[in-house]
């Protein structure tokens, strides 16, 4: 499986998949934060052809019956293969549908590619919060109840 947790050296392309992708704007030390968290998942998708190269990445704050996912990205070149989903479920299978343990996001209302992606997997919006970002955008929240997701 060419899924692995983060290390301070791929910080350089984790950086240079979120300035493609242009849908945050972390620095270097917010990720370098999330690495050194006790609560923080984080893990990036190598695939190995020939010469190893990150691809993508995800950011989970796993704090038992709610915990989140922070960010998730995927370079472009390497979207629509199955890549967001592997990532995805890294996390989700650290928590426990015994203790109904469910997960949190929030994304950007027009980022529809986001947000049919979550759809798609299982998440469903429970509330969204007026301008929420520093531009104005509307905020759209999502929960995933554990024990409900079937694929
Ligand atoms: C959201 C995101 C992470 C999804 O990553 P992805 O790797 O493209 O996700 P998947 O490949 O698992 O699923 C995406 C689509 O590809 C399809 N797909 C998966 N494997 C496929 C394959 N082998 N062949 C063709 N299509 C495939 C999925 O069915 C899904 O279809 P949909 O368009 O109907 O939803 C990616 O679009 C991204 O990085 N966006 C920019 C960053 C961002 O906005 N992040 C979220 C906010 S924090």
């Amino acid at each position: 499986m060419p899924i692995r947790e983060m290390k301070e050296t791929d910080l350089p392309r984790v950086l240079e998949i979120q300035q493609e992708l242009a849908f945050q704007d972390w620095n270097e030390s917010q990720f370098a934060a999330e690495l050194r968290a006790s609560y923080a998942f984080c893990v990036v998708y190598e695939a190995d052809q020939g010469t190893p190269q990150v691809s993508g990445y995800a950011i989970f704050h796993l704090l038992g019956p709610d915990s989140e996912l922070l960010s998730i990205a995927v370079s472009r070149d390497n979207q629509h293969k199955g890549i967001g989903k592997v990532l995805l479920d890294a996390g989700l299978s650290r928590l426990s549908p015994a203790d109904k343990d469910r997960c949190f996001l929030e994304v950007r209302e027009g980022n529809s590619t986001a947000r049919k992606f979550y759809e798609k997997n299982g998440f469903t919006l429970f509330n969204t919060r007026k301008n929420y970002y520093s531009d104005g955008e509307n905020a759209c929240l999502y929960s995933l109840e554990l024990e409900s997701r079937t694929n």
